[in-house]
């Protein structure tokens, strides 16, 4: 029976909840959302506003109409940063920060329209919020932080961030990559502007994907134009969100999977939560004790999502991936399209492997995860 232990990058299995809505809408009312009068268009125009709801409900959002249905967190953060800069905008970001954000404000500054200052974490692998307010300039227009790293796990301080990003007048946007249906999340609470997330890794949904919360007193301007099955005779979007972002036709099964996978997630957030959390304690506590193994993910036990990072002797991180996956453990090697998290660390020559767990997990595979571990690293 294999393991997975790679849901940071999808999660795995999905509940058979999601399964079923995937079918549903292929089988009962495969038709285009928004876009015509008929039953089965409308019945899928509903499973889209119903998974909105239930979205903009889970992060605490009072207008659903401000949770936009995007492709996957890529899409959401390309959305969000280039949607609100402007030319000569300065960003402050965090070293942690995914390629989906490194590389877009990379190729704005290649282009000469934006420069960006990179904060490193602490060597306790969070970030100090006093440094990223110490690198504000008078042309600072947004903060970027990861709620939790997709190399260590490391929950970020992002509510202190928030509180630094208002009191320094400066836009926030959260990548909640790995946070949301893994950790409450209450995008109020975080004072975020902006909080971009995957469908397909906590919230229990299909690939293809995601979402952008868009605070009510924050203008963006759409990075995609087309048919929004509204004011069709207007030349420009349409103004409103949701329309004004989700020009094309949305993807209607994945969309009305999520919904069931953030119904389960919303049922059984806390369980999900306290299960995640000792799994990767039992993970992160078994490796730090077996000989040769350095784990990098945070010693405190709220302090991290659920994931455990490490490496073992001299070997590289994808040879024990490799060996992992002979012994049927799946789990992710390499640089986690993270460069700024491996430099920190000091692993970006070999990366580091990481075993990230989910709903499904059980402790006894914890525990064959531990011998194969310990098996590599004797031979
Ligand atoms: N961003 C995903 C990961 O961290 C794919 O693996």
């Amino acid at each position: 029976m294999p393991i997975y232990f790679d849901n940071a990058a999808t999660s795995h299995p999905k509940p058979p909840a999601v399964v079923e809505a995937v079918k549903q809408a292929l089988t009962e009312y495969n038709a285009n959302p928004g876009r015509s009068g008929h039953s089965a268009a409308l019945r899928a125009a509903r499973v889209v506003l119903d998974t909105r709801e239930k979205l903009a409900a889970l992060i605490g959002a009072a207008d659903a109409m401000r949770v936009i249905h995007c492709f996957n967190c890529t899409d959401a953060l390309n959305l969000a940063i280039k949607g609100r800069l402007r030319a000569g905008d300065h960003v402050i970001a965090t070293a942690l920060e995914h390629n989906a954000v490194l590389r877009v404000l990379g190729t704005l500054a290649a282009r000469g329209r934006i420069s960006y200052t990179l904060i490193d974490p602490r060597p306790d692998g969070f970030v100090d919020p006093a440094d990223l307010r110490a690198a504000a300039t008078g042309s600072t227009a947004l903060i970027v932080c990861t709620h939790a790293s997709n190399v260590t796990g490391a929950i970020q301080p992002v509510a202190a961030i928030g509180q630094v990003a208002r009191e320094i007048g400066v836009r926030y946007l959260i990548d909640g990559a790995q946070a949301l249906g893994a950790i409450p999340v209450n995008v109020n609470a975080l004072g975020c502007d902006l909080y971009a997330f995957p469908g397909h890794k906590a919230l229990l949904g299909p690939q293809g994907t995601g979402g952008l919360y868009i605070s009510p007193d924050i203008s963006l301007l759409p990075v995609r134009e087309g048919g929004t099955g509204t004011e069709s005779a207007n030349p420009l979007q349409p103004a409103e969100p949701p329309e004004r972002f989700e020009a094309g036709t949305v993807n209607l099964p994945g969309i009305a999977g999520l919904g069931a996978g953030v119904q389960y997630v919303s049922e059984n957030l806390a369980r999900i939560m306290m299960h995640e959390r000792e799994l990767t304690t039992a993970l992160v506590e078994g490796l730090s004790r077996l000989p040769g193994v350095k784990v990098y993910s945070p010693d405190q036990e709220a302090g991290r999502a659920g994931i455990a990072c490490f490496n073992v002797g001299d070997l590289s991180s994808a040879q024990v991936a490799d060996a992992l996956a002979r012994r049927g453990i799946a789990v992710r090697g390499g640089l986690h399209c993270a460069p700024g998290a491996h430099r920190f660390l000091g692993t970006l020559d070999r990366g580091a492997v990481r075993a990230s767990v989910g709903y499904a997990n059980t402790f006894e595979e914890v525990e064959r995860f531990l011998a194969a571990v310990r098996n590599i690293a004797h031979q």
